[in-house]
């Protein structure tokens, strides 16, 4: 089914926790443009050039407020980093630029991350697939095995196609599938993101993922070969208790179910691989380049 997305302003705060966090239900959240300031953005364009920041494959992260103070967070972001049903990272705030049609492969974000991106410079085409049926996946991660032009059809998955404006933010819920393709020449996003301590078990693709960590956690040395490589203990930083409330409840009947799935998508694994990877080192390009400044000219 197509699915048609909503606009909330984003000073909505409990609105937006009820219908739409609580719900794990995409929003664009919109009237954050007049926080786009001027020492923000110089603050972004630091960032992108290494100070302050880690750098990673693609992004740089940051402390939430861009570190010391000198953006203010939207009020949004504070009151979901100020709950207590999440985990986050010490430095949870990761800054992407991108240039003109870039496209990040259809994925859903590991550690059950939950985000709220918000678009500071261009525009974004966004598709999203909502948990509800499992696309072909790559065995034992959160990447699908789709051809690079795979069309979700609306009567199998419910799907969401939109473009977010310059200075609106969007709220992705964990487990939404997403391709994302960039409009604009130049591309700044603000991704915050975080891990809700109790999993959401009530669909396919949340029961996937707890069952993919159960089993990794039980295949030892063989998870250096698995993306993401980084150890099951830190699993969205919440630690022993957050991991093993996201295991805890799995059957061994889900277990059977999971592992002969994950066999179906070795077997397709050979075919599929080549435009994984490529769809992988794509997703790490990003133009933090120094002969163009997008805030010198605004
Ligand atoms: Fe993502």
């Amino acid at each position: 089914m197509r699915l048609e997305i909503e606009r909330l302003p984003s000073g909505n705060l409990d609105e937006f926790i009820q219908r739409f966090y609580e719900a794990e239900q995409p929003v664009i959240l919109t009237g954050l443009e007049s926080q786009g300031t001027k020492s923000m953005q110089s603050r972004i364009w630091a960032l992108a050039h290494g100070e302050g920041g880690e750098a990673h494959n693609g992004y740089y992260s940051s402390p939430i407020g861009l570190g010391a103070g000198s953006v203010p967070v939207p009020e949004i972001v504070e009151r979901v980093f100020s709950r207590d049903d999440i985990a986050h990272k010490p430095e949870p705030l990761r800054l992407w630029m991108q240039p003109r049609n870039n496209c990040t492969g259809l994925h859903y974000d590991g550690n059950s991350l939950c985000g709220l991106n918000w678009h500071v410079i261009g525009r974004k085409h966004w598709l999203l697939i909502a948990p509800n049926r499992l696309l072909p996946m790559m065995p034992l991660t959160y990447l699908t095995m789709t051809p690079d032009d795979f069309e979700p059809g609306p009567d199998k998955y419910d799907v969401m196609e939109f473009v977010v404006e310059e200075g609106e933010m969007l709220f992705i819920p964990r487990y939404w599938a997403h391709r994302v393709t960039t409009l604009s020449e130049v591309n700044a996003n603000l991704n915050w993101v975080w891990t809700r301590r109790v999993p959401n078990r009530t669909t396919p693709v949340g029961r996937r993922e707890s069952a993919t960590l159960k089993v990794r956690s039980r295949i030892g040395r063989l998870n250096r070969y698995i993306t993401p490589r980084a150890s099951l203990a830190d699993y969205g930083d919440g630690g022993p208790e957050m991991f093993d409330s996201y295991t805890r409840d799995v059957t061994k009947r889900e277990l059977v179910r999971f592992v002969m799935g994950e066999l179906v998508n070795c077997v397709m694994y050979p075919f599929r691989s080549a435009a994984v990877h490529n769809r992988q080192s794509r997703m790490h390009t990003n133009n933090f380049h120094d002969s163009l400044n997008p805030f010198e000219a605004s």
